[in-house]
């Protein structure tokens, strides 16, 4: 059987761990080479070893700070010069800072709009030269629920406000841009997690608990990164061939559900008699 990401070449962001590893993992078994990046030197060295002892092909460049855009540029070039053209960038990587109104400072604030959309805009506008001499390319941002509904945490705790921001601009940047790459071939398509388990929230799912998130969500267990890693390689693959300018959420049904989660049956019951009375009313026509 023909793997679906076959000669292809992906550049994926933030690949030491968490869902950026998973992506590599996955990538390269669907027989993608891929080029990979981050801060975090040894793990992204680790993920590199990972992805060869598992058969794949994977180079990477680390310690690589996005948001120096020399730096930036500098890890297109490796990947042109490993590889070739490539046909695949996943924005995945991103720094994140919490706070409400009150307590972020401006610092933080700059660093996470530097961190979660600067880096996803210099990414795509030095890969864009690439894809514009290939004929094609396909781009895979990484939203979130943050960008999409309220607090996107349980019971609406509030304490992301610039992470929020960051995401739903990165959301809009994916709409804007399938419209402005699409005489390119680009599709430009969004994943957007919910809860996932990795190194960057294992802690809040510890401390908190299963519950808080599955009273969340339609689907009663933590995300993992192998869910969002097989819905990229989906949208990376020709399968998608059709798609661009949508955001996917790999959420459990959070978003769906307003972060309401499943129907309560407490509040259901409460509300059976009025519903049942509802559904015999004479038509206010009549
Ligand atoms: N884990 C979740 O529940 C969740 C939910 C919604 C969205 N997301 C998004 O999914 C993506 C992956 O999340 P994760 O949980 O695997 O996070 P993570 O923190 O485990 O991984 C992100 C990686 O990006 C790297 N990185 C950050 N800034 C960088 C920079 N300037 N240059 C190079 N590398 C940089 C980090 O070092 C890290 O290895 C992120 O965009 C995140 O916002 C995660």
């Amino acid at each position: 059987m023909s793997k679906r990401l076959q000669g292809k070449v992906a550049l994926i962001t933030g690949t030491a761990d968490g869902q950026g590893r998973a992506a590599a993992l996955a990538f390269a078994r669907e027989g993608a080479r891929i080029v990979g990046c981050d801060l975090k030197a040894d793990l992204a060295e680790e993920t590199v070893r990972m992805v060869r002892d598992a058969g794949g092909e994977m180079v990477s460049m680390q310690p690589l700070d996005l948001d120096d855009e020399q730096a930036l540029i500098g890890w297109i070039e490796f990947a042109v010069a490993e590889y070739g053209d490539f046909d695949i960038l996943y924005n995945n990587a991103s720094g994140v800072r919490g706070g409400t109104i009150e307590t972020l400072t401006r610092e933080q604030w700059d660093y996470n709009l530097a961190n979660e959309i600067t880096i996803v805009f210099l990414a795509i506008k030095h890969a864009l030269p690439v894809f514009k001499r290939k004929g094609e390319g396909v781009i895979i941002n990484t939203g979130s629920i943050a960008g999409m509904i309220g607090a996107a945490m349980p019971a609406n705790v509030p304490g992301n406000l610039v992470h929020n921001v960051s995401k739903g601009a990165v959301l809009r940047m994916t709409n804007n841009l399938a419209v402005e790459l699409s005489p390119h071939n680009i599709r430009v398509n969004a994943i957007s997690p919910g809860i996932i388990d990795t190194p960057a929230t294992h802690g809040l799912i510890v401390t908190a608990g299963d519950q808080p998130w599955f009273d969340s969500q339609l689907i009663q267990r933590i995300g993992q990164s192998e869910d969002i890693a097989k819905a990229a390689v989906f949208l990376a693959s020709d399968e998608a061939s059709f798609i661009t300018g949508i955001n996917l959420p790999v959420d459990g049904g959070w978003s769906a559900s307003g972060g309401a989660g499943q129907p309560d049956p407490e509040i259901s019951a409460l509300f059976g008699q009025a519903m049942a009375e509802l559904a015999t009313a004479p038509n206010s026509k009549a």
